[in-house]
C-alpha cells in the first residue's frame, strides 16, 4: 500500500513539455483518475510513477520515499499499458501467471491467484487461447488480469478498457472498482472518457497540456468547476456556454430570461448544464422563443438541441416529452444552477 506524490515535477521531450511543474498527492488506497484529452500528459505521468521515464525537475515520492533514483523493478508498481503488450507466443493463462512465475512463487499459490483473478474478470473460459485468438476486449481483460495477479503497492492503468464495447466497458469498470476496493491498493487510472472517470474515481485530476486544471471528487468537479475548460470536460452533453452582454445572453435575444439569476460582476459567460436548461411550451405572449433543431429520445432522457442564430444549445429532459423539431419553445434555468466564468475562463463566484 502506498501514497504517491509529485513535487514540482517537469518532464520534457525536446521542446515538448509533457508534464509541467506538477504537484499533487494520491492517498493510499485511493482510486485516482487522470482525465484529459489526447497528448495532455496522462501516459507520461504513469511512466514517471513506474520509473520508465525520469523527471527533468522535481521529486516523485512513493509512500513518502523519494524514488527518482529507484529502478522500476524496485518500485513494485504494476502497470497495464495503453497498447497492451501481451506476450504473443504465450497463452492467456501463461501471460497472466507470468509475473508470479518470474518471481518463482509456489505453484499452488500461482494457480489459485490466477483462478481468482480470472474469475473476477470473467476470462476463465479463454485462458487456453493465444493472444492472436482473442478479441481486443478479451486481450484488454487479460492484460488487466496480468497486473492484478501481482501484489504491488499500486496499480497504474492506462485507459485499460477503451477497446471494450459499451456494455462490457460498464461491467468491467464496476469490477475494477470492486477489485480495487477489495484489494485496498492505490490505483492511478487514465481515461479519456468522462463518464468512466466520474463513475470509478474517488478523485479526478483534469489535465490540459501537462498541467492539472482541477483535482477533486467527481461531484465536486461537476458541481463546482473552477474554469470553463473543466466545466466542458465533464458531463455529456457538455455544459452550454453562452456569452453575456450586460447580464443578458445576447445570442439568444432575450429568449433565455436571466432576470431571476444573480449574475456576478465580471461574468463574461454563463454555463448551464443540459439537465438545468428547462424547456417549456411557447405560452406567454411576448416571451422570447427558441427553435428546436433536433430531438433525440434516449429512453430515460431526451436530448433536445436548440438553435438560435449561430448558437446551439442542448437541453436534457426527463422521459420522452412530446417536442417536435422546428417547433418553438421557451427556456429557463433551474434555480441556482448556473455557473459564471470571466473572460479568461476562470469561474466567477456570486
Ligand atoms: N517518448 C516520447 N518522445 C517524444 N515526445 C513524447 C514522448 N512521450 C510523450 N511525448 C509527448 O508528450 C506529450 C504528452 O504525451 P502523453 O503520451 O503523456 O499524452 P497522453 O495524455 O497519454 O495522450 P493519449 O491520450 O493520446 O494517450 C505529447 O505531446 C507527446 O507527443
Ligand atoms: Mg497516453
Amino acid at each position: 500500500m502506498a501514497s504517491i506524490a509529485f513535487n514540482n515535477v517537469t518532464k520534457r521531450f525536446g521542446d515538448t513539455i509533457a508534464v509541467n511543474n506538477l504537484s499533487f498527492e494520491i492517498a493510499d488506497s485511493e482510486f485516482f483518475c487522470l482525465f484529459g484529452p489526447p497528448l495532455s500528459g496522462k501516459t507520461t505521468i504513469l511512466k514517471l510513477i513506474l520509473g520508465l521515464e525520469k523527471p527533468d525537475d522535481g521529486e516523485i515520492l512513493i509512500d513518502g520515499r523519494p524514488v527518482n533514483h529507484v529502478s522500476p523493478a524496485r518500485r513494485n508498481v504494476a502497470m497495464v499499458f495503453q497498447n497492451l503488450a501481451l506476450f504473443p507466443h504465450m497463452s492467456a493463462e501463461q501471460n497472466v501467471r507470468f509475473p508470479l512465475a518470474e518471481r518463482r512463487m509456489d505453484e499452488s499459490h500461482i494457480a489459485s491467484r490466477v483462478a481468482d483473478v480470472a474469475a473476477k474478470l470473467h476470462i476463465g473460459h479463454i485462458l487456453h487461447k493465444s493472444p492472436a485468438q482473442l478479441s481486443g476486449g478479451e486481450r484488454q481483460r487479460v492484460a488487466i488480469a496480468r497486473a492484478l495477479v501481482r501484489d504491488p503497492v499500486a496499480y497504474l492503468m492506462d485507459d485499460p478498457i477503451s477497446a471494450l464495447d459499451a456494455r462490457l466497458r460498464e461491467e468491467t469498470r464496476v469490477e475494477l472498482k470492486r477489485i480495487q476496493n477489495e484489494l485496498g491498493r492505490t490505483m492511478v487510472y487514465v481515461t479519456h472518457d468522462q463518464e468512466e472517470a466520474m463513475s470509478v474515481a474517488d478523485r479526478i485530476a483534469v489535465l490540459e497540456a501537462g498541467s492539472i486544471r482541477q483535482i477533486g471528487a467527481p461531484s465536486e468537479i461537476y458541481d463546482n468547476p473552477h474554469s470553463s475548460y473543466v466545466a466542458r470536460m465533464l458531463g455529456a452533453p457538455a455544459m452550454n456556454l453562452l456569452e453575456l452582454d450586460k447580464g443578458r445572453a445576447s445570442a439568444l435575444e432575450g429568449a433565455l430570461p436571466l432576470s431571476g439569476l444573480a449574475v456576478p460582476d465580471g461574468a463574461a459567460q454563463i454555463g448551464i448544464r443540459p439537465e438545468d436548461l428547462l424547456v417549456g411550451p411557447a405560452l406567454a405572449a411576448g416571451q422570447g422563443l427558441v427553435r428546436v433543431y433536433e430531438v433525440e429520445p434516449l429512453g430515460g432522457v431526451t436530448v433536445v438541441t436548440l438553435q438560435a442564430g449561430e448558437t446551439s444549445l442542448r437541453a436534457m429532459v426527463r422521459g420522452q416529452p412530446k417536442i417536435d423539431p422546428d417547433s418553438q419553445v421557451s427556456l429557463s434555468v433551474a434555480a441556482g444552477q448556473a455557473c459564471f466564468f470571466a473572460g479568461d475562463g476562470q469561474a466567477v463566484r456570486i
